[in-house]
């Protein structure tokens, strides 16, 4: 008999365009993933109102993140892909998570010190901010996900919905299972092209961030001028050649190879020549992405996978959520 399969959740904010970061270390992941586990892939819209952002950035981002979902080869077949808002039981056991915390585990999360701290001294700290965790904690325990691949600045708060579940459960008997963060091997962080000690982000500098929607002789350029070191060997050194192992990492990301086997390969032959390769392989693949996006957003299938995927998703969340609420006493 068939071993029935794992289940697996993740999503990515519509904040902001996708950078070559995101595809190498988040959505090229999930691709892996998508035989051997049943996995629950959403955009995290919800998540994308904690800071301020412009409805019209908020819905494209959204279009080219499913878009890019899509196009890289994650099969609705297999995957569940949906959108958070389309499934209300996000915000409203967001809620009843918000109740079961605490005031001071949220004021020890990294990501809303380091957010909250680099908002001007005259600006308030949103509360959306503060709560954010509350809210993926109800993202990863409305379905029981026993794996959830993160990078490794969210792994803090899939520990504390693992505090969450655990809590609830002693409080209220059984409910939710405790999930698991999985960060992808080493090797899969991608720095910044201009700042390679930096990761490569949509905050961190447009010069050192390749977005995989934009225009390919931009993208060429940028990576033709990554700061690398002058002592012209390849080789992969992450303490004293971080600009040189990035790129030998983008490569061996992109090709399924080793960075030993492409660091023999270029070295002696100059960084001249082993950035238009890097380029070459790298722009080869956007072409291929960007084409398929334009054919997906033109298609309209799009909408109907989303309703699909809000459809099953709804389904389980469901049920959760009127587990949670016979539990707490609300029905
Ligand atoms: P973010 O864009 O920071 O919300 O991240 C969305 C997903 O992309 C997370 O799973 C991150 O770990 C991953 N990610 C973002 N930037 C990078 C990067 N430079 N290298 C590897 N993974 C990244
Ligand atoms: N917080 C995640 C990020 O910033 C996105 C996210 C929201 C998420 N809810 C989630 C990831 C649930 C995994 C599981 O990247």
């Amino acid at each position: 008999m068939e071993e029935t399969k794992k289940r697996m959740l993740s999503g990515i904010k519509p904040t902001g365009k996708l950078t070559l970061g995101n595809y190498i270390g988040a959505i090229k992941q999930f691709i892996t993933y998508q035989d051997e586990y049943e996995m629950y892939i959403f955009i995290a819209d919800l998540h994308s109102l904690t800071l301020p952002i412009d409805p019209k950035e908020l819905r494209e981002n959204t279009k080219d993140l499913i878009s890019v979902y899509l196009a890289c080869g994650l099969d609705p077949e297999k995957v569940v892909l949906f959108k958070q808002s389309d499934v209300s039981e996000h915000a409203e056991l967001g809620y009843v998570m918000t109740c079961n915390s605490n005031m001071g585990e949220l004021s020890r999360m990294t990501q809303y010190k380091d957010k909250s701290s680099k908002l001007g001294s005259n600006e308030s700290i949103p509360t959306g901010l503060y709560i954010y965790p509350t809210l993926m904690a109800a993202d990863i325990l409305l379905y029981d996900a026993d794996y959830v691949p993160v990078g490794v600045d969210q792994k803090q708060h899939v520990e504390l919905t693992r505090d969450l579940a655990i809590r609830f459960n002693s409080r209220y008997s059984d409910t939710f299972k405790v999930p698991t963060p999985i960060t992808a091997k080493t090797g899969a962080k991608i720095a910044s092209l201009a700042n390679p000690e930096k990761k490569m982000s949509k905050s961190e500098s447009d010069k050192g961030t390749i977005y995989l929607l934009d225009d390919l002789n931009i993208n060429r350029k940028k990576i033709m001028s990554a700061v690398t070191d002058s002592d012209n060997t390849i080789c992969y050194d992450p303490i004293n050649k971080p600009g040189i192992s990035n790129l030998l990492t983008i490569m061996s990301s992109l090709t399924n190879r080793s960075v030993e086997e492409i660091a023999n390969e270029y070295n002696g032959q100059g960084y001249g020549t082993f950035k238009k390769a890097v380029a070459d392989v790298v722009i080869n693949e956007l072409e291929i992405l960007q084409n398929k996006v334009n054919e997906i957003k033109k298609s309209g299938m799009i909408e109907k996978v989303l309703e699909d995927g809000a459809n099953k998703a709804r389904y389980l969340a469901r049920k959760k959520l009127s587990k949670v609420y016979r539990k707490i006493g609300i029905n």
